[in-house]
């Protein structure tokens, strides 16, 4: 394993290669491991030694793991159901030690104000029933306040709170905005403390709850400040949806129907036949007019808008892999909802730039008249914008070039090829972006003007 190259008679280098063991609590470095020596443990970690006249470089390569869970359940606020308390911990001798042990457990929990007004007193009286000493901090977790200063609130009361990091993960219940804040705040806590997240929101529920990222606005840039820590765990509850408000619904569908467009065809099917149950319902299990059915398609649409998520997010959780069909939907709309804001919410501008998309694909010759037709439908059923008088084919472009700078100087666009299915193009020309942009106004510009501002 320790190699010495002589490169030629003027550079000398010797690299080694250094594997890291412990023996009885120490670690050691050693070049050329054999299986017979006797240590505890060999790490996943190397050092890389190289040696040179100009001096010592110690390459370290560590590998990090992340481990964390996403658990859909139901009654999570039902003071027999411990998923909120102890269904984070891996490890069994943990969960051992905490049944075992008599002291109290201790939570700090973050609300969205909105949210705690509906669910705050259950929320106390589930902490109440599991003798937990808590905090509950709710806040109003707006997009105006997804900033830095609330991060340093949450963070003030955290450390009034003294927190033990490696037993009591915060805790976080709301939608997005909430979630990206306090996984934040707790990412810095003590350079990272578990947390949890709670969706409240549809968009959170198959979105924000999935994947690592946290963050908070600055500079007047969307989550410009956060961090890749993914949480200890996430809880899921389609319970909380039943007071979202329609609109809200809709729009956590517009990302349901990203994952659909890019992925899979039955979800799109699904959306497609019941999108007006979905909305209808709230994906509420009770009594309604749909009957058993709606239970069913509420619990296959949200499944396997999950488990896609996932799928494109678990092996490239730092997104060091520019190609990413998660993006689909998110090219132009930045710009937009900026430019709009607060009149559309982030899944109705992804939908407007989708809807433009798809007539991209359409005239790139990716899509049938037909399939171009059945999305766009869809759309509308799904009671989403398709088109908005401020996407202009200006917008386009500068967000295109943006792009570029970002993205490695390759434009790396996501376009359904079929439904269901999608591919990654770096040559789409200005002409078709063209064509399809007026093809797109002709027909859509006139039917959408009362959806735009709904
Ligand atoms: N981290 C990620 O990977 C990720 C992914 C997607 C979106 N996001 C972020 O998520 C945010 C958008 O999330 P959002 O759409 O959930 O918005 P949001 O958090 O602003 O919530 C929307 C509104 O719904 C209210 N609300 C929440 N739950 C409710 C409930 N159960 N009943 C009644 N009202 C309720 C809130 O008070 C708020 O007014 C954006 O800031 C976006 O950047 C993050
Ligand atoms: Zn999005």
């Amino acid at each position: 394993m320790g190699k010495v190259h002589q490169e030629d008679s003027n550079v000398k280098e010797k690299n080694s290669e250094l594997s890291l063991v412990r023996v009885k609590g120490t670690w050691k470095s050693k070049t050329g491991l054999k299986i017979k020596d006797a240590v505890d443990c060999v790490s996943a970690a190397k050092i890389y030694e190289s040696i040179s006249e100009q001096g010592t470089t110690w390459t370290v390569v560590s590998p990090i793991t992340f481990t964390y869970k996403v658990t859909e359940t139901h009654s999570l606020l039902d003071p027999s159901n411990d998923t909120l308390l102890l269904g984070h911990i891996t490890d069994p001798q943990q969960m051992e030690d905490i049944k075992r042990s008599n002291k109290p457990m201790r939570r700090f929990v973050v609300v969205d104000q909105e949210v705690y007004k509906i669910y705050g007193p259950k929320l106390t009286e589930y902490l109440e029933a599991n003798d937990v000493v808590y905090k509950v901090l709710a806040l109003p977790t707006t997009e105006e306040n997804k900033s830095m200063e609330t991060a340093l609130k949450i963070l003030e009361e955290v450390n009034n709170f003294s927190l033990d990091r490696r037993t009591e993960p915060v805790i976080a219940i709301g939608g997005g905005v909430c979630l990206d804040i306090v996984g934040l705040a707790a990412s810095l806590y003590r350079r990272r403390t578990p947390y949890i997240r709670v969706p409240t929101t549809l968009l959170s529920y198959i979105d924000a709850s999935v994947g690592a990222k946290t963050g908070v606005n600055f500079a007047n840039c969307k989550n410009k400040l956060g961090a890749y820590i993914p949480p200890a765990a996430a809880f899921l509850d389609l319970s909380f949806m039943q007071s979202v408000p329609r609109r809200h619904i809709s729009n956590g569908l517009a990302e349901m129907l990203k994952m659909a467009l890019m992925k899979h065809k039955g979800l799109f099917e699904l959306l497609e036949e019941h999108g007006c149950m979905l909305l209808d319902t709230k994906f509420q299990t009770g009594n309604n007019v749909y009957g058993h059915n709606s239970v069913k398609v509420a619990s296959q649409t949200t499944r396997i808008a999950i488990l896609t998520m996932l799928e494109e997010l678990a092996p490239n959780l730092w997104e060091d892999d520019l190609n990413r069909l998660v993006d689909f939907g998110h090219l132009i709309s930045p710009a937009l909802e900026m430019k709009v804001l607060p009149s559309l919410l982030h899944g109705e501008a992804v939908n407007i730039d989708m809807s433009y998309m798809t007539y991209v694909s359409h005239e790139s010759g990716l899509l049938t008249e037909e399939e171009k037709q059945r999305i766009i439908s869809c759309m509308v059923g799904l009671e989403l914008p398709v088109w908005h008088e401020e996407f202009t084919m200006e917008l386009v472009q500068k967000s295109l070039q943006d792009r570029l700078k970002h993205s490695g100087g390759l434009v790396r666009m996501p376009l359904p090829v079929g439904l269901g299915q999608a591919e990654i193009f770096n040559n789409i020309s200005y002409d078709i972006l063209q064509k399809a942009f007026i093809k797109w106004c002709e027909e859509l510009s006139v039917s959408s003007d009362s959806t735009c501002d709904a």
